[in-house]
């Protein structure tokens, strides 16, 4: 099974969490146009959308969907968004398509952040994919000396500005032991606007595209949990029978 097939089977899982009168927080990316490309099939159920990006924009308007902003929706139930990596956290590294930054104030502002990728962006250690870091021009350069002393290599994302107005730098290289602490740190770096660290505000529900089906991450960790559960549960009831 090709990625773009995983992309359209992953999108289709997420039209199930829409709910009558949905106000629907929507990222950006290749997956996400998937998702807008079958909104169609749960129109009647939007009650209108707050975008993360002009791309995501125009895609939402060509189906007659209603955009509003943020100041408008106030907090937003439903936000859903692909990733470049996820972890087993739900941890992510997003901004391959530059639109990290109002994806990051969107997600914040949504009480469900449903996460949409294919296996091959699930990871064991996020760091991979070069973190994305959008940045104001005149700190460029102390940002990739401050990325450079964290054993990062800066690249400058070439012939790129995002809808901010902004540059971004890809940092490569980068070993994430604990991306909470990284994000803040990139985060207090004078001139950054966002990075692609989404590890305070991780996703709510993570749905796997595989070759066959859809892992939903957030049961396998009630899964693991019931399972450990009833572990506990046996050891004390063999317990009972055991007198050395
Ligand atoms: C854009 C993003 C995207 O969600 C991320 O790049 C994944 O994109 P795609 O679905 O095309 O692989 O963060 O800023």
């Amino acid at each position: 099974m090709n990625q773009s097939h995983k992309k359209d089977l992953v999108a289709e899982a997420a039209l199930g969490y829409i709910e009558n009168g949905c106000i629907l927080g929507i990222g950006s990316g290749s997956t996400v146009n998937c998702f807008i490309n079958l909104l169609d099939k749960v129109k009647p159920k939007i009650e209108a959308c707050v975008s993360s990006s002009e791309l995501s924009t125009q895609l939402l308007k060509e189906k007659n969907i209603r955009i509003i902003t943020l100041a408008e929706s106030g907090k937003i139930p439903l936000y859903i968004d692909g990733a470049d990596e996820a972890n087993n956290h739900k941890q992510l590294i997003k901004g391959g398509g530059g639109a990290l930054t109002r994806e990051k104030i969107i997600a914040q502002a949504s009480d469900k952040f449903v996460c949409i990728i294919d296996d091959t962006k699930y990871v064991k250690q996020l760091g991979k994919f070069p973190l994305p870091i959008e940045v104001i021009k005149i700190a460029q350069s102390q940002i990739a000396i401050n990325m450079m002393g964290l054993d990062g290599r800066p690249v400058l994302r070439e012939n790129f500005i995002t809808d901010n107005g902004h540059i971004i730098l890809d940092i490569h290289n980068l070993n994430i032991l604990e991306p909470i602490k990284l994000e803040q740190e990139i985060n207090n770096m004078p001139g950054v606007i966002s990075n692609g660290l989404f590890a305070m505000r991780k996703a709510d529900i993570l749905l796997v595209a595989d070759e066959n089906n859809i892992k939903v991450y957030w049961l396998i960790v009630l899964k693991t949990v019931l399972l450990f559960l009833l572990f506990l549960d046996l050891l004390s009831f063999s317990q009972l029978f055991w007198h050395p």
